[in-house]
């Protein structure tokens, strides 16, 4: 595993752009894997910053969103849709057609969970997958107990989550549930980069990458992917340096 630790957030996003910048030079169609919470905002700024310079281009590029919370219309200023066109799609060459964020709302979850499947396998797999990390450990909405080989489907989300994602979006009620990739569906893109920021990451963050590889910290399913970058800033990165 390749662990990068920056100085500071701004650092750590600057790099994390760069990241998929890089990417997109390589392969300009390429196949991302999308993320939403706090930790990425400052990535999504600095994309859409390299963009208006003329460093990135989106135009060919494919998109898939790990997760979107059951029951929240796509305009709902909660969901991850709204997320994703305020923080990067809307400022950006991105061509919506190719855009993917999994829906809430429908007659049958389990078919458009299984339909979103499809679309990442027709679009040719996820070629670089955007992670951040629940202080729990979840990745996506993947909770503690989430078997290795899950794919998108619906999931309850615990009540740590729930509330620790209230407080930061200042939401009022939050859904308690949600449609997420798999961790099976996460683990077969061909790059991965983890990012995470804060101390109240830190004991999470050790655990996640230097403890057992178990489904009780979701992220732990990193450590057998063989292609995963790591950028931490300082804070996050404390609680490593005594485990390794
Ligand atoms: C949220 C999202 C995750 C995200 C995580 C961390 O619930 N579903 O994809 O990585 O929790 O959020 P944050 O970056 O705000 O700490």
């Amino acid at each position: 595993m390749d662990i990068r630790v920056y100085g500071d957030y701004r650092e750590m996003s600057r790099a994390a752009a760069q990241i998929v910048a890089d990417q997109l030079r390589a392969k300009p169609d390429s196949v991302l894997g999308l993320a939403t919470g706090s930790t990425p905002e400052g990535m999504y700024a600095e994309l859409v910053r390299m963009y208006r310079e003329g460093q990135v281009d989106f135009s060919q590029a494919h998109s898939f969103n790990l997760d979107e919370y059951v029951g929240l219309s796509p305009d709902d200023p909660r969901s991850y849709n709204v997320y994703m066109w305020k923080n990067l799609f809307r400022h950006v060459n991105f061509d919506p057609k190719r855009v993917h964020i999994p829906s809430g709302v429908g007659d049958d979850l389990a078919g458009q969970c299984l339909r979103y499947e499809r679309m990442i396998e027709e679009a040719g797999g996820i070629d670089l997958q955007v992670l951040g990390i629940g202080r729990n450990g979840h990745i996506g909405f993947n909770e503690p107990g989430s078997p290795f080989d899950s794919r998108t489907r619906v999931v309850d989300l615990a009540e740590q989550t729930v509330s620790v994602n209230m407080e930061k979006t200042e939401a009022i009620s939050l859904p308690t549930q949600a449609v997420s990739m798999g961790i099976g569906t996460i683990l077969e893109s061909r790059r991965i980069m983890l990012l995470a920021n804060g101390v109240e990451k830190a004991e999470i963050v050790a655990k996640a990458l230097r403890g057992p590889v178990t489904w009780m910290v979701p992220a732990s399913a990193l450590q057998v992917h063989g292609d995963v970058v790591v950028l931490l800033d300082k804070p996050a990165a404390s609680r490593l340096e005594t485990r390794m």
